[in-house]
């Protein structure tokens, strides 16, 4: 399919992620294009997820869904797919089963276990459906917005491959890094590996920022998420800004370690350009430890969403100013939208942020 993409006619999210200057805080939301929307439960009473992400009609169809319904709202599109898709791509069986999340039937139980994973993964052929998803999403987007492309940690995806699904304790991918942490750094840097190639694959796609979700980055002590996070994060900040060429090599990079609140010094450090914050760190502490060097993206506690037109307004307000300036911020939630979240509710957040990221940028225009 052609790469010859419409020019980008609103690139807020772009210049926040580079510290420069904008004229509105821009604002996205992770799972923007998910089950709160009746139009895209519509979608799944006939199709599996997984046939969505792999189905380039249908993945472009969802991810623009968010796009349409808050018109003019949302500063960026992310690309439908999820985390999963690398498992897979490794050789993993993944399920999405409603009301219990995604389900790995035959999970790796011991390191002999990853003897069934494929030993060379070759992203074009395994993952090609999700590059041209996003080229044809970039071309359905007509450069409203700019499109966002992910993979999940290696960390948080471990677990996955460990654990099966879902977990409270993580008891078996616990027992993995400290009984056998030789055979986790082997399965950590296989996964990384993937990651790299997919995350460039996706910019030669049209992919034009990119986010790593290190979802389960706080089930780590700190000194663990030293060892069997914060290397791979790193590397993969590195290794995919190298591979890309001048041109790509400006895409912006976020990283989201959900819960890693005593990390985010040291990743402000290791060559991504946002750190994507949860709920749970003051925006006044983020500001601090990371000194002005990266953007900062969140963090409303998804949960506000449920509260009420009054309630919204006011956190929301709350959040954007003690962010404190209109430079090196992205509006976001701490983690994903909760599919109880009512429609006009999302519309109240978005409305409020343009609000008050407007008051702010003309101020500092003044001053
Ligand atoms: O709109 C978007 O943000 C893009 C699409 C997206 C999905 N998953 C779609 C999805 C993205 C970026 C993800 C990432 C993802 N997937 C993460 C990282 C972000 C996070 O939430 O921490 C994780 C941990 C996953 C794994 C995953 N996928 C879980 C745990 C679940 C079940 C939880 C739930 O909400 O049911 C999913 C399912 C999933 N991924 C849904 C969607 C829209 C809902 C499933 C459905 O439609 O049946």
């Amino acid at each position: 399919m052609a790469r010859d993409f419409p020019p980008l006619k609103n690139d807020l999210l772009l210049r926040a992620a580079r510290g420069e200057k904008t004229e509105r805080v821009p604002v996205w939301v992770m799972r923007q294009a998910g089950r709160y929307l009746p139009e895209f439960r519509k979608v799944r009473e006939h199709h599996d997820f997984f046939e969505i992400c792999r189905t380039p009609e249908l993945a472009a169809k969802v991810t623009l869904q968010p796009i349409e319904r808050y018109e003019g709202l949302l500063d960026a599109a992310i690309i439908f797919s999820d985390i999963l898709v690398i498992p897979q791509a490794m050789g993993l069986q993944v399920d999405m089963v409603p009301g219990k999340g995604p389900q790995v039937p035959n999970p790796l139980v011991t390191p002999e276990d990853m003897r069934r994973l494929r030993k060379k993964v070759d992203v074009h052929q395994e993952l090609g459906y999700a590059f041209d998803a996003i080229t044809l999403t970039r071309h359905r987007l007509e450069g409203r917005v700019p499109l966002i492309g992910f993979v999940g940690g290696p960390w948080t995806l471990m677990s996955y491959m460990v654990e099966g699904g879902s977990s409270k304790q993580w008891a078996r991918v616990k027992s993995w890094i400290f009984q056998y942490p030789e055979e986790s750094h082997v399965l950590l840097q296989r996964i990384t590996d993937v990651c790299v190639d997919f995350l460039v694959g996706q910019v030669h796609a049209g992919a034009q920022m990119l986010q790593v979700f290190e979802s389960w980055a706080g089930e780590l002590s700190p000194q663990d998420f030293e060892q069997f996070s914060l290397p791979y994060l790193k590397q993969i900040a590195q290794r995919v800004k190298s591979e890309l060429d001048i041109n790509d090599a400006a895409v912006p990079m976020t990283v989201f370690a959900k819960g890693a609140w005593y990390a985010i010094e040291s990743l402000s450090d290791i060559g991504y350009d946002t750190i994507s914050l949860d709920w749970t760190v003051s925006p006044s502490y983020a500001r601090t430890v990371t000194k002005g060097r990266v953007t900062l993206q969140g963090n409303l506690d998804p949960g506000v969403l449920l509260g009420g037109e009054e309630a919204i307004e006011r956190e929301t307000e709350r959040m954007v100013r003690e962010f404190g300036s209109s430079r090196r911020y992205i509006a976001n939630l701490g983690h994903g939208i909760m599919q109880q979240v009512p429609v006009e509710a999302m519309e109240v957040f978005l409305k409020t942020v343009h609000r008050v990221g407007r008051e702010i940028a003309a101020k500092e225009e003044e001053a």
